[in-house]
């Protein structure tokens, strides 16, 4: 069948000429790394074919030898690396090659800094991929087609990573493809088998598939990588390097990873696992319903990437395989979801996972520092989700507290536990929507005061990590905004007996304020709280806290509307003025003021603005007056 000869010229998406430029430019150190990259997509693509292959065998065409060919052409000054894998379509040609399909592009070219040091780093960890060409190569040209379409599917790309492409249908009879760099000026070195070998061997070794080269002269193939998979040799053979490149090759990562275990497991259950923690988290982190972490293998087959049954949402950060020795080769996604052995492999890798972090916790703590800074956020998530492991991921967590007083979360409740007061029976804590409105919360005035620790809890997620973790090693967790502050042992007999008098003494103050603050409120009273301001807000001990409040509204949540107890403080000088307030509109302004501040410095929201910015002009005038 004859093809019609048929070309045209595509624009890049602006996103990718601005990418390409910048690349070329911060990657230009490492520029060896372009090899690393294709070959990482021939392997990618390999895996693919062996994917779709499970349900339809045709796809092989005859030829289930799946390889990777490496070549160099000293006249033309050019290298191919070609492989028969799934190949690409016309559409999948447009969308892989001449876009960025990848979620936030435009949010990462907006974080670049013109530092090339550091964008390297960013660049490097949004993924060069295929776009590395060219920084060896001034032209790329690349040939594909794919798996199970005809000879006349094939499609030809080709580019000077100048903002545009053209794109022609071709005779493709090998499925798969080609990829052809037309080396730039000064690249000559890469024409050369010795070091081609050599970044190969480098980058690549780990790849599953063979990686062959021809020989000098002679008309035979060498492979070129051990091509034997990583996680199936002995710990012991395997280097630092080739974990890390291994690392970099599955989780599409540019830097090393913080930490990995490899484990065998024999018994009911056989299976490999290799698991890694980046070192930084990826951009779609936030997308809950991304888990492109762990890749699943059947006896070292590749069965599927994003194997999400396999790692729990709260852990979608992991990266690795794991290769199982029991379940069937046929095996698919919906089978995966009832499958009780997948049920004992995840619950034996989360296991392994929070080992690992207890490890780093206990041995590294800057690394764990590290760790927590990018991922405590989603490991919180499990404080929620995983019951079975609670206790194991609470030793885990890390706050801000008033003893460190900074916004670094470098507490756990264990260092907590041993700084508690004598006779300290609670683990105490406050939540607000900022470091700032946690660290400066009224409502760590007396705790401040007594030197009691107070966690600073101001992650949106924490409202609901301290509603599921409710006592920790027997302590109890209190919110310090909630309830009566009973500090107990902590108080003396001198404190209990002044605020007793002072309860009487101002008994109907409280029921005047009530009177005029009305539905607003739940109760008045005299506050345990307080020593420097005059008033806060406090939610009854079983009331949802004003912040989650906040936080679900935001989220579209209808709810009754709670009401807050005001607590006043008997010895503060304005609370004592109005005491002996005999103007009744004063008074009424007085407490109307002294209620919407106690809102504000938790951080809410007044309902009539306008009304106390009238009271409180109204008050400085009278001042401005004296
Ligand atoms: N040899 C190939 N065979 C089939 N498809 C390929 C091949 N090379 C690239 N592609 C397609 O082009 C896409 C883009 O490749 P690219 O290397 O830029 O990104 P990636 O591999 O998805 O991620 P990474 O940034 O980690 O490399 C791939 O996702 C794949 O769909
Ligand atoms: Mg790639």
């Amino acid at each position: 069948m004859k093809v019609e000869a048929h070309k045209e010229t595509l624009g890049f998406q602006a996103e990718v000429r601005q990418l390409l430029d910048l690349m070329i430019h911060s990657l230009y150190s490492n520029k060896e790394i372009f090899l690393r990259e294709l070959i990482s997509n021939a392997s990618d693509a390999a895996d693919r074919l062996r994917f779709e292959a499970l349900t339809d065998g045709n796809l092989y065409e005859g030829d289930s030898v799946l390889k990777i060919r490496v070549a160099y052409d000293k006249k033309a000054r050019t290298i191919t690396v070609s492989d028969n894998g799934v190949g690409m379509t016309r559409a999948e040609v447009v969308d892989n090659i001449g876009t960025i399909a990848k979620s936030g592009t435009r949010q990462f070219l907006a974080s670049l800094t013109g530092d090339q040091a550091k964008d390297a780093r960013l660049i490097g960890q949004f993924g060069v991929g295929f776009y590395s060409s060219f920084i060896v190569a001034d032209k790329v040209a690349l040939a594909t087609r794919r798996a199970g379409l005809g000879a006349e599917h094939g499609l030809r790309w080709e580019s000077d990573g100048q903002g545009e492409y053209t794109l022609e249908t071709v005779e493709k009879p090998r499925r798969g493809t080609d990829v052809i760099l037309h080396l730039r000026k000064d690249e000559d070195e890469f024409l050369d088998a010795y070091r081609l070998r050599t970044i190969i061997r480098k980058y690549s070794d780990h790849i599953t598939l063979p990686i062959v080269m021809k020989l000098e002269d002679k008309n035979e193939e060498e492979t070129v990588n051990r091509a034997s998979a990583l996680w199936a040799r002995p710990r012991s053979e395997i280097k630092q390097e080739e974990y890390d490149e291994f690392y970099k090759h599955v989780a599409h990562d540019f830097e090393a990873p913080l930490a990995h275990i490899h484990i065998h497991v024999e018994g009911k259950q056989e299976y490999t696992s290799l698991l890694y923690i980046p070192k930084r988290a990826p951009f779609d982190l936030w997308d809950r319903n991304k888990h492109h972490g762990i890749k699943l293998y059947v006896r070292r087959v590749f069965i599927m990437d994003e194997a999400e049954q396999l790692m729990p949402a709260y852990l979608r950060f992991v990266r690795g395989v794991i290769d199982s020795n029991d379940l069937p080769l046929n095996i698919s996604r919906e089978m995966l979801q009832h499958s009780k052995d997948i049920d004992a492999i995840r619950a034996g890798s989360v296991k392994k996972v929070l080992d690992l972090l207890e490890d780093i916790a206990a041995k590294e703590t800057e690394k764990y520092a590290t760790f927590w800074k990018e991922f405590g956020r989603v490991l919180k998530e499990g404080a929620v989700e995983d019951f079975a492991n609670g206790e194991r991921i609470a030793k885990l967590l890390r706050f801000s507290s008033t003893y460190t007083d900074n916004e670094t979360q470098n507490v756990s409740l264990m260092d907590y536990i041993g700084r508690m007061k004598e006779g300290q029976g609670k683990i105490y804590y406050v939540t607000a929507d900022s470091f700032a409105a946690a660290r400066n919360s009224p409502h760590l005035e007396i705790f401040r005061k007594k030197g009691i620790e107070v966690l600073l809890l101001y992650d949106r997620i924490d409202e609901w990590v301290v509603m599921h973790l409710t006592e920790f090693d027997g302590k109890a967790l209190q919110s310090v905004a909630k309830g009566e502050l009973d500090l107990g042992k902590l108080e003396d007999k001198q404190e209990k007996q002044q605020q007793e008098k002072a309860a009487a003494e101002f008994k109907e103050l409280v029921k005047k304020i009530k009177a005029i603050l009305g539905e607003r409120l739940k109760e008045v009273r005299i506050t345990h709280r307080l020593t420097n301001s005059p008033a806060c807000l406090v939610a009854d001990q079983h009331d949802m806290s004003a912040n989650l409040e906040r936080l679900l509204k935001a989220s579209g949540q209808e709810l009754p509307a709670s009401k807050p107890i005001l607590e006043i403080n008997p010895s503060h000088p304005i609370v004592v003025k109005l005491k002996d307030e005999a103007d009744e509109q004063r008074f009424a302004d007085w407490t109307h003021i002294l209620f919407d501040q106690a809102v504000l410095s938790e951080g809410g929201q007044l309902g009539d603005p306008a009304g106390f910015v009238h009271r409180l002009n109204e008050l400085l005038l009278v001042l401005a007056s004296k």
